[in-house]
Order: structure tokens, then C-alpha cells, then sequence
């Protein structure tokens, strides 16, 4: 599989049920981060990384996501005519020229499996990356796609990242078995979902970044319903690496789990505090923030 990735898929037709009500017409990879949706951070990651076709595994409910890359006509001519030429570029050019988007309709909430699956026609014969949009990774450096995607075209294994978890927390992830690292890969050979602390085989949690050979397809299109009703990406992963190479990547990198309300909380924090035009405002409010809750504390 020694080829450099082209393709990323996104699943985005989960039903988002975590972050409801703001889920019931706000798409989960809308919530913003400061003031970019987690969707586009995902897809600012996959083209550093070199992929020029971004699809979308979306549903019906989903328009907000097409939306946000298609073109604003209305709003374009408004920003145009008032003169904010900074507002229009960030709207007009949601994506580079060389970048096409593409959209595929999961028709049922089937799993991430499925949703996978739903974008075999587009990928095709090929490599592809595989990103969950509500992990946010934040790096100085080379973001965790293209750490990924370089080491997957070096050694041509598949690769999933990973990143060490505390023990008591084994019970919330996917977790793998490996053999030993050599630098920042070990090769996979074993995952188990959602393991109690005792059952664990390692520490390394499961993060939403892949790179799949494509015989997953062939894999997913054979994997019958697991936990809860849904095909999963990782059954069909565990049978891959039975005789394919697949890797855990420990990327560089802090990962955020904005599927959940603390990590969006965290991340929020991170970034405003990262922020060139926000970071001092955003300090000095959340330090009034704690020293009022303090205060009411010791009351
Ligand atoms: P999650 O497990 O986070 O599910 O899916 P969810 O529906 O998005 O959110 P909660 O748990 O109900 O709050 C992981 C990823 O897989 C996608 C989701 O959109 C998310 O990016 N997914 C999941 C699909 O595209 N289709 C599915 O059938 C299931």
C-alpha cells in the first residue's frame, strides 16, 4: 500500500445524541471552536496532510455541513457591497481550488462502519484516511494526518492513532494491543472495545484518525451488526490486521473529545487561549471567572 493518501472520508451522520438539544438542527461538527466548526479544522488537518478530496458521509438533516462549503451568494454580495473584505474572504473560499468536495448520503444512523462504507464508490481501489471531525487535534507542528499519512506511505501499513490513556479510564475507548514501538508506530495486534481497567491489554486509546488499506471494504461489507445494533469500523479493523499490517500511531499533538461537553469546554479554553487576538481577553475572563466562583465558594 505504499502509496501517499488523496482521499479523506468524514462520517457525519451520527445522530449527535450527546450534545441535544443543540443537536437537533445544529449538526455536531458545527459546533464551533472559538470561530471555525469543528469540521473545519478537521478538513484544514487532511489537506496539510495532502488530500485534495474531502467526502462527506452526511444524511438528510445534515444540509448545514454541504452548506458551509458551497457557495453564499447572498451573504458574499452583502459583505462585497459593505466593504468587509475580510469577512468575505474567509466566506468565499471555503476550500483551495485543487480540493473538491464530494457528498454521500448515509441513509440510516448504521455506525461508523457503514458510514465508512457508504464511501466505497468514491474511494475506490486506493488508500484513504478515515477523520472523525469531534476529535480536535492541536499542534504547533505537523497536524496528526500528515504525521499519519507520511508514516503510512513510508512503511505501507494501515494506521490508526493512539494516544496513552489513564488506566481507569480504558472502559470509555477502543483499546489496542501492540507489539513493541519503534519510534511512533507499533504494529496492532489486537483491539478490544471499551475494555474494563482489568481487561485492558495496554493504555493506548483509539483516537478518530485513520489510514485504511481499501480492503476494509470488503471487510465492512462482511461485518454484521456488533455493539449496539451498528456496524463497527473496528470489527472490520480487527480482521484487517489478521493479515495486513496496521499500526498504532502516537501522533504529536493534544487530542480534544468534542463529542463530550467537557471536552468541548477544554478545547474552547485551549484554543481562545492560543488565540493571537483573543488570548489576553479570554485569560483575564477566565481568571475573574474563578476568583468570583472562589469567592462564592468560601461563602
Ligand atoms: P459517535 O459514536 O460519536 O456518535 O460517532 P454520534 O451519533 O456522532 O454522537 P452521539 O454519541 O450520539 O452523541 C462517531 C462518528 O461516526 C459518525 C458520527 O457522525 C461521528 O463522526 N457516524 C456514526 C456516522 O456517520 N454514521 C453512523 O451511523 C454513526
Amino acid at each position: 500500500m505504499k502509496r501517499r493518501i488523496r482521499k479523506a472520508v468524514f462520517p457525519v451522520a451520527g445522530l449527535g445524541t450527546r450534545f441535544l438539544p443543540a443537536t437537533k438542527t445544529v449538526p455536531k461538527e458545527m459546533l464551533p471552536i472559538v470561530d471555525r466548526p469543528l469540521i473545519q479544522y478537521a478538513v484544514d488537518e487532511a489537506i496539510e496532510a495532502g488530500c485534495d478530496t474531502l467526502i462527506f458521509v452526511t444524511n438528510r438533516y445534515k444540509h448545514a455541513v454541504a452548506d458551509y462549503f458551497d457557495k453564499a451568494y447572498e451573504l458574499e454580495d452583502k459583505l462585497a457591497r459593505a466593504g468587509k473584505l475580510e469577512q468575505l474572504e474567509m466566506v468565499r473560499n471555503p476550500l483551495p481550488r485543487n480540493v473538491r468536495a464530494v457528498f454521500v448520503t448515509q441513509a440510516e444512523a448504521l455506525g461508523l462502519g457503514h458510514a465508512v462504507l457508504c464511501a466505497r464508490p468514491v474511494v475506490g481501489d486506493e488508500p484513504f484516511a478515515v477523520m472523525l471531525p469531534d476529535d480536535l487535534i492541536w499542534n504547533r507542528g505537523d497536524g496528526a494526518l500528515k504525521q499519519m499519512a507520511d508514516a503510512a506511505e513510508a512503511s505501507g501499513s494501515s494506521m490508526i492513532a493512539v494516544q496513552d490513556v489513564p488506566r481507569d479510564q480504558t472502559g470509555s475507548y477502543g483499546i489496542v494491543a501492540t507489539d513493541d514501538f519503534t519510534g511512533r508506530e507499533g504494529r496492532i495486534r489486537g483491539m478490544v472495545e471499551k475494555p474494563s481497567p482489568d481487561d485492558a491489554p495496554s493504555t493506548l486509546a483509539v483516537v478518530g484518525r485513520y489510514v485504511l488499506d481499501p480492503r476494509i471494504f470488503d471487510l465492512l461489507e462482511s461485518t454484521d451488526a456488533g455493539a449496539g445494533g451498528e456496524i463497527q469500523l473496528t470489527d472490520a479493523i480487527a480482521r484487517l490486521l489478521q493479515d495486513h499490517p496496521v499500526s498504532a500511531y502516537r501522533f504529536r499533538g493534544t487530542r480534544f473529545d468534542c463529542g463530550t461537553h467537557i471536552g468541548l469546554i477544554e478545547a474552547t479554553i485551549r484554543y481562545a487561549l492560543d488565540h493571537e487576538k483573543l488570548s489576553e481577553a479570554a485569560a483575564t475572563m477566565m481568571q475573574s471567572a474563578l476568583d468570583e466562583l472562589g469567592v462564592r465558594e468560601i461563602d
